[in-house]
């Protein structure tokens, strides 16, 4: 489809162990797959010691996965590669180099002649506002224009992936908050070749502050845990509802995986194409309701004592409880079901607040729905007619499904008002969304 992004580094099924002593390996990654595009910054959010950078290394082709496989445009990583560059949280600067010889020295491995090493490195150097500061050593600069020597040292090979491992996490709060918004501008400006940035953090408000979308990451072993998309377009406002939402979401993963240990829960990650469970928006907010009364509340229910409450068959009730797992108000497991915190947090909303929380879980969670929402918004008019968005369905599923698939995705657009629907045109707009 012509909507699909490149595909750039694809992580496949990766483990990682280390020998720990003579007897036991210590496992650090265990089955960690992932994507990067292009077009996105992807920031990859976990605890310290949950294998990040070791996951980062092992992308670079600075370290072999024990199991597994990288691919960089569809070729497996064997070694460090032409394309992707690295920027350390210590700097990593050579002290008896000036800044100038310190980003040429990125260059020296490609067997580049001295002068245009020295006018590329020259160029990276204003680039990244160090401008003036070419044959300083890195002792006379502070924490936030080393870092700058840093980013111009991985930025002068022309990378088209940036691996950035905790890059701000060694610089004071302003500092980094400077650093953070120069990065974003050199992004959005296209100064360089990079398509992709993947950047390693432990720090939440720096993945919402930056990512186009964020990857979990649990502990013990390292593995993703979900994913979230943020569609909340630069700069982001740090008061913005939607922001506070996107934190509270982020808080929400990171803590449930602390409580289960070991055994996080995985959510249904869904495609575009993916058959949308046939259920409208007040069985979805009943069995919510339901489900957040006292006597259900705080604790896994079992789906057959449900089933029987609402007078339903398990298998009636089971497009239902999907649709809670689809949007993640609700983990479903082993024949139970429980409210997460968004999912309590649905339940105890007003009506208006109700369809802001459903609108940021549809958005972000039903690919189709944040699809649709995407052509409206480009549009210069602001419609589009449904049949388009049914013959590209139709690649996925029958006529007929894909029929079903769209009304759903329809009925809950509309409830969310992300978008319009006018049944006598069949057109899909912003106008008025209600
Ligand atoms: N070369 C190594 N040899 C042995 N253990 C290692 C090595 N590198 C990392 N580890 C261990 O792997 C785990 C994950 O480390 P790391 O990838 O640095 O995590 P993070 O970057 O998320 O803080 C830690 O327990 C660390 O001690
Ligand atoms: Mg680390």
């Amino acid at each position: 489809m012509a909507t699909t992004q490149q595909q750039i580094i694809q992580v496949k099924n990766v483990k990682k162990s280390f020998k720990k002593d003579n007897r036991q390996d210590l496992l650090v990654l265990d089955e960690v797959n992932l994507e990067l595009f292009e077009g996105e910054i992807v920031a990859l959010l976990g605890k310290s010691g949950s294998g990040k950078s070791t996951l980062l290394r092992i992308i670079a082709g600075l370290i072999k996965p024990s199991a597994g496989k990288v691919c960089y445009r569809g070729k497996q990583i064997a070694g460090p590669v032409q394309g992707l560059a690295m920027v350390f949280q210590s700097f990593a600067l050579m002290p008896w180099l000036t800044v100038l010889q310190n980003v040429e020295l990125g260059l020296e491995a490609q067997g580049i002649s001295r002068e245009e090493r020295r006018s590329r490195a020259v160029q990276t150097i204003d680039i990244v506002g160090l401008d003036g500061f070419e044959s300083a050593y890195p002792k006379e600069l502070s924490g936030g224009m080393r870092q700058r020597v840093g980013f111009a040292r991985a930025l002068v090979v022309d990378p088209e992936v940036l691996l950035m491992d905790e890059p701000f996490s060694a610089l004071d709060v302003l500092t980094a908050e400077n650093l953070r918004s120069d990065l974003l501008d050199l992004w959005q400006s296209k100064k360089t070749k990079i398509k992709n940035i993947l950047l390693v953090t432990h720090n939440i408000d720096e993945a919402a502050f930056l990512a186009d979308r964020i990857i979990v990451f649990g502990s013990n072993p390292g593995n993703v845990r979900t994913e979230l998309k943020v569609e909340i377009p630069h700069p982001r406002d740090d008061q913005d509802p939607k922001y506070r939402l996107l934190i509270d979401n982020i808080y929400t993963f990171m803590t449930t995986s602390a409580v289960d240990v070991g055994a996080a829960y995985r959510y249904k990650t869904i495609g575009l194409g993916y058959r949308l469970p046939n259920v409208q928006i007040s069985e979805i907010t009943g069995l919510v309701d339901m489900l957040h009364e006292p006597i259900y509340q705080d604790k896994k229910v079992d789906l057959p004592l449900i089933a029987d409450e609402l007078h339903l068959n398990v298998d009636d009730l089971f497009p239902i409880t999907e649709s809670l797992e689809i949007l993640r108000f609700a983990q479903v497991s082993k024949g139970d079901i429980e409210l997460n915190a968004m999912g309590k947090a649905f339940a105890d909303a007003d009506i208006l607040e109700r369809k802001k929380i459903f609108a940021h879980h549809l958005l972000s969670y039903v690919p189709l729905a944040r699809y649709i929402r995407r052509i409206l918004d480009e549009r210069p008019e602001h419609h589009a007619s449904e049949e388009r968005f049914l013959s590209e369905l139709e690649d996925y599923l029958s006529e007929d499904a894909a029929n079903e698939v769209l009304k759903v995705v329809i009925e809950w657009g509309r409830y969310a008002e992300i978008f319009a629907y006018d049944f006598n045109t069949g057109k899909l707009s912003l106008e008025n969304p209600n």
